[in-house]
């Protein structure tokens, strides 16, 4: 099989039903992977049970990763299903609502930190122990390029996606002399839901779209796959030596 084997690893990915959950959940499922799919309590799985298939190495379950009782029974049911977590995708996350500063919904930012910023350092609280208990295991946090600069009405997301670097760098160093990596990715705009919903916010939708594709170097929105690829590779032995990093997958956005 192309890319890095996942032969016999134990996956937990949160926010497995939306658009870069399922192509991530596709792709490791390819490659051999066990994986624990969570999301939020009422997913239709239908659309990802399709996409992903081998049914005999797959479990969904229900948690809201705002709840530390979820997160600690989600970590729990994992464990009980396929013995270990080798590989944490701490994925799940909302772009909540478009409004400046000055308009600021404080419900609407306390709500994108919940999912964002809390519902990520809970996945690690109890991932972890699992992870030390074996001596081993990578941790891949979703950030964005929202993590590396700032956007006119997404004050929360921005705000929350600059604290999964902050929490993926204290990981790493609490992590790393135990033998488990932690490190994040950082998408660009994805051709996605989320991506729409934030076009959508911003006015027209459409010219959104265009105004933003043609500011990145290739032209073009990224897909759900091309975040996949890097979320696989940092998870994998063949980046081993890789911890505390950011990792952007933008067509080159943020290097201008
Ligand atoms: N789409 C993009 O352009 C883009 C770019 C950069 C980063 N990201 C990040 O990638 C991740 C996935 O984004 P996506 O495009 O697949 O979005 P999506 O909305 O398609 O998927 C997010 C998933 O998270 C789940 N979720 C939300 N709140 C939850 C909660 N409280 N508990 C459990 N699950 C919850 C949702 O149900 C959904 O299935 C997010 O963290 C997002 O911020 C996305």
């Amino acid at each position: 099989m192309a890319g890095q084997s996942y032969d016999g690893k134990v996956v937990v990915l949160t926010g497995a039903n939306g658009a870069i959950g399922m192509a991530a959940a596709k792709l490791m499922a390819e490659r051999g992977a066990q994986i624990f799919a969570v999301d939020m309590p009422g997913t239709d799985w239908a659309a990802f049970r399709d996409a992903v298939g081998h049914e005999n190495k797959v479990a969904t379950t229900e948690a809201d990763v705002t709840r530390e009782a979820d997160v600690k029974a989600y970590v729990d049911a994992a464990v009980d299903r396929f013995g270990t977590i080798d590989v944490f995708f701490n994925n799940a996350g909302i772009e909540g609502k478009y409004q400046t500063i000055d308009e600021l919904d404080i419900e609407n930012l306390e709500k994108v930190l919940a999912v964002n910023v809390k519902g990520v350092a809970m996945g690690m609280k109890y991932v972890l122990p699992v992870m030390y208990k074996a001596g081993s295991g990578a941790i891949v946090n979703m950030s964005s390029v929202a993590g590396l600069g700032g956007s006119p009405g997404l004050l929360p997301y921005i705000t929350s996606k600059h604290a999964v670097i902050g929490m993926t760098r204290t990981a790493a160093l609490e992590a790393g002399p135990k033998g488990i990596r932690v490190n994040c990715v950082n998408p660009g705009p994805i051709e996605s839901r989320m991506m729409d919903s934030i076009n959508t916010g911003q006015g027209d939708k459409t010219s959104a779209h265009e105004a933003t594709a043609s500011s990145i170097a290739m032209g073009r929105y990224g897909t759900p796959e091309e975040v996949a690829g890097i979320m696989a590779f940092l998870g994998s032995d063949d980046a081993g030596y890789c911890n505390g990093g950011f990792y952007t997958v933008d067509g080159g956005l943020t290097a201008a």
